[in-house]
C-alpha cells in the first residue's frame, strides 16, 4: 500500500458534515470549481446509478468510500444488498444512525480502499461517488482500480462519479470561500494546480465557533481518456462516461460518471 498524501481523517470529519451535510449545509458554492456533488440529495444519484448500471433489487452493491451513507442507504431502500466501506468512523457512525432511522439495512465496514477485505467476486455492482478516488500517488490510485476489479464478479459493473476535468478547470479560481453559515462559520480554500502530477491541492481554513484550523487535501484530476486507459489496464471493458444527467459526457457537465464492466 502506498503512503498517504494527506490526512484523510482530518478532512472527512465532523466539520465536513457540519458544512456539507444536512438541511443547513448550503450546498455547493456558487463560484470557483465545483467541489462535491451536483446531485441534490441521494435520490437523483440513485436514479442515475440505477439507469447507468441496470441496478435491480437483490443485487449485491458495494458503495466504496460511502461517506455518511446517503447513497448507500438510498440504494438499500430500493432493495439492493448494500455494503458501504469507508475509512472515516465519524461518517460511518452517521451512516449507521441514518440507516436505523430509515429502517434500511446496510453492512457498514471500516476499511481502506487500497486494501479491501477478502471479497473476491462478491459484488454485482460497485459505486464510488462524489470524487472519492484519486487521493494517492498514481500507483496507489491504480491499485484501487485493481481492488475494485477483484471484488466485482465477472460481468459486474462499476460507476465512478468524478469531477469533469474540462468544466472544473474552466472555473478554476486560486482561492474561494467554499461554505459559509449564518453564524459566521466558514470554509476558506486556497487552491494549487500541479500540472506535472495532475493534482488539485487545497489548503483549507476551517472557521467554526470563532476557532480556526487548517488542513490540506488533494485529488487527482482525470480526463476521460486517461481514466479509460487505466481501467482498461486494470482489466475493465466497455468503459464509457456520462454527465450528471445521464447523457454522454460533454464539456459543460459538472460531473463525469465513468461506467465500466468487469
Ligand atoms: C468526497 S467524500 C465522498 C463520500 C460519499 N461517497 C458521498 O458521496 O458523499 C470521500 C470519502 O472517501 C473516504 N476515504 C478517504 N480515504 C479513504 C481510504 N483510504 N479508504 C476508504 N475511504 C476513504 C472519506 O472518508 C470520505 O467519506
Amino acid at each position: 500500500m502506498t503512503g498517504d498524501l494527506f490526512d484523510a481523517a482530518s478532512m472527512y470529519d465532523e466539520d465536513y458534515l457540519h458544512f456539507f451535510v444536512g438541511p443547513e449545509s448550503g450546498g455547493a458554492p456558487s463560484h470557483g470549481p465545483v467541489v462535491g456533488t451536483a446531485y441534490t440529495g441521494a435520490t437523483l444519484a440513485a436514479d442515475l446509478v440505477r439507469g447507468l448500471l441496470g441496478l435491480e433489487p437483490g443485487m449485491a452493491v458495494l458503495d466504496l468510500c460511502c461517506g455518511h451513507g446517503a447513497l448507500a442507504n438510498e440504494l438499500a431502500a430500493r432493495g439492493c444488498q448494500v455494503t458501504g466501506l469507508d475509512s472515516s468512523t465519524v461518517f460511518l457512525d452517521r451512516a449507521r444512525a441514518d440507516a436505523v432511522a430509515r429502517k434500511v439495512e446496510v453492512d457498514y465496514v471500516a476499511g481502506d480502499m487500497r486494501a479491501l477485505p477478502d471479497w473476491d467476486g462478491r459484488f454485482d455492482r460497485v459505486v464510488n461517488w462524489t470524487t472519492a478516488f484519486g487521493y494517492f500517488d498514481d500507483d496507489g490510485n491504480r491499485g484501487v482500480l485493481d481492488e475494485i476489479g477483484r471484488v466485482l464478479r465477472p460481468g459486474g459493473r462499476l460507476a465512478m462519479d468524478l469531477d469533469n476535468q474540462v468544466r472544473f478547470l474552466s472555473s478554476y479560481t486560486p482561492s474561494r470561500v467554499t461554505a459559509r453559515r449564518a453564524n459566521g462559520d466558514m470554509l476558506v480554500d486556497r487552491h494549487h494546480l500541479d500540472p506535472l502530477t495532475g493534482r488539485f491541492e487545497v489548503e483549507r481554513t476551517v472557521v467554526r465557533d470563532g476557532q480556526a484550523r487548517t488542513l490540506s487535501f488533494l485529488k487527482r484530476l482525470f480526463g476521460f481518456p486517461e481514466l479509460r486507459d487505466w481501467l482498461t489496464a486494470a482489466g475493465f471493458t466497455a468503459v464509457t462516461a456520462y454527465g450528471e444527467d445521464g447523457a454522454p459526457l460533454r464539456a459543460d457537465h459538472h460531473r463525469m460518471v465513468v461506467v465500466a464492466e468487469r
